[in-house]
């Protein structure tokens, strides 16, 4: 992957994003497991996260953080021509998220589908869109960022419990022009040697929905948390380090660093690494705690929100997945 030379720019015309209602503190996981406030918040940095409804699905919210972008861009769902939906808690297995938000926002001739990068799939999404409206094809996508990970939480297990919560991002992406800001570069990378240390054995053609293998607790999210944390700092400093020089930036010519919201401790690592100060990057876990797909897409909305990031700021963005998968992406907003 190289810097973005392409003859048409992609600029981020919107974003926004929808966290269900329902608020489970440290203190409500006390009463699930054998665990304390303390505990999570020291090695975490997570006060609480976000749960959806038993009837509110992944492609619901995703439709709520689609609208709330769209508005923000200024277009219709109708203007959509493209919808690419990451996430690893698809409302099924087949058809896709993205055709249910499809339909969900009229976007009656869009192509939609979803792709499977773990906690990575927003940063994939932006990546393909973002190749598909530079040459040429399309002109208005969509991407979003959804995860219902409550579903797949064993609420027994404190090492994973902990430690995730549901949620939607989404962004517009359009074809830009020489006065709007772009996607300057990207870095993404994957390493399938590592499948082993997270993953959701089941509920896959390997290990299908059978009582046995549900009585085994396969369908939930499994973790080696260490091996994970290693591999997730980095992987997060190298992108960012790769595609902050593919971009020619450096630590001054940043505004802000919107890092995957995984654990304060492994952003804490990465800024000391990339020697960019603390308050140039963006941190919201504390609210929600690890959203995978959702974590980036939720974070640049509300860093934008909050005026964090005006036209002209260079920012980058930085995640890390189950796969492995990681990616990291230069803006100029
Ligand atoms: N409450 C209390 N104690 C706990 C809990 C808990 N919820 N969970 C584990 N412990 C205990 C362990 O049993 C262990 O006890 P012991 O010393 O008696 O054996 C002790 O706490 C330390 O456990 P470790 O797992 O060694 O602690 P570590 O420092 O590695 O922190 C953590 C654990 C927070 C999970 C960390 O490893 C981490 O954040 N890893 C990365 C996780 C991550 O980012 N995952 C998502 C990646 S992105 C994606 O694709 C989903």
């Amino acid at each position: 992957m190289s810097a973005n030379t392409s003859k048409i720019p992609v600029t981020i015309a919107g974003t926004g994003c929808y966290l269900p209602e329902r608020i489970m503190t440290n203190e409500d996981l006390e009463k699930l497991v054998d665990t304390s406030d303390e505990w999570i918040t020291n090695l975490t940095g997570i006060k609480e996260r976000r749960i959806c409804a038993d009837d509110e699905n992944t492609s619901d919210i995703s439709t709520k953080a689609a609208e709330n972008a769209l508005e923000n861009a200024g277009i219709k769902g109708a203007d959509i021509d493209l919808i690419i939906v990451g996430t690893v808690t698809p409302d099924t297995t087949t058809p896709s998220t993205a055709c249910y938000v499809q339909h969900n926002i009229g976007a009656k001739s869009a192509l939609a589908f979803d792709i499977s990068a773990a906690c990575t799939g927003f940063l994939y999404a932006m990546e393909l869109a973002q190749r598909m409206i530079s040459d040429g094809h399309y002109k208005n996508a969509l991407i979003i960022g959804a995860e219902k990970l409550s579903s797949v939480i064993n609420w027994e297990d404190r090492n994973t419990c902990v430690l995730f919560g549901d949620g939607a991002g989404a962004a517009v992406l359009t074809a830009g022009s020489e006065n709007t800001g772009r996607i300057l570069a990207t870095e993404l990378g994957t390493d399938g040697s590592q499948t082993s240390i997270l993953n959701i054995p089941g509920g896959g053609s390997a290990c299908p929905i059978r009582a046995e293998n549900v009585q085994d607790k396969l369908n939930f999210l499994s973790m080696q948390g260490r091996e994970v944390f290693k591999h997730a700092v980095n992987a997060m400093k190298n992108s960012a380090e790769a595609v902050i020089e593919k971009a020619g930036l450096n630590a001054d010519s940043i505004k802000l660093v919107v890092p995957h919201q995984a654990n304060i401790r492994i952003i804490d690592a990465i800024a000391d690494r990339l020697t960019i100060p603390n308050e140039k990057i963006f941190v919201n876990l504390h609210k929600y705690g690890n959203t995978s797909a959702a974590a980036v897409a939720i974070a640049l909305d509300e860093a934008h929100r909050e005026g964090k990031i005006q036209r002209g700021d260079n920012i980058i963005l930085v995640g890390f997945g189950a796969g492995l998968t990681w990616a990291a992406i230069a803006i100029e907003w």
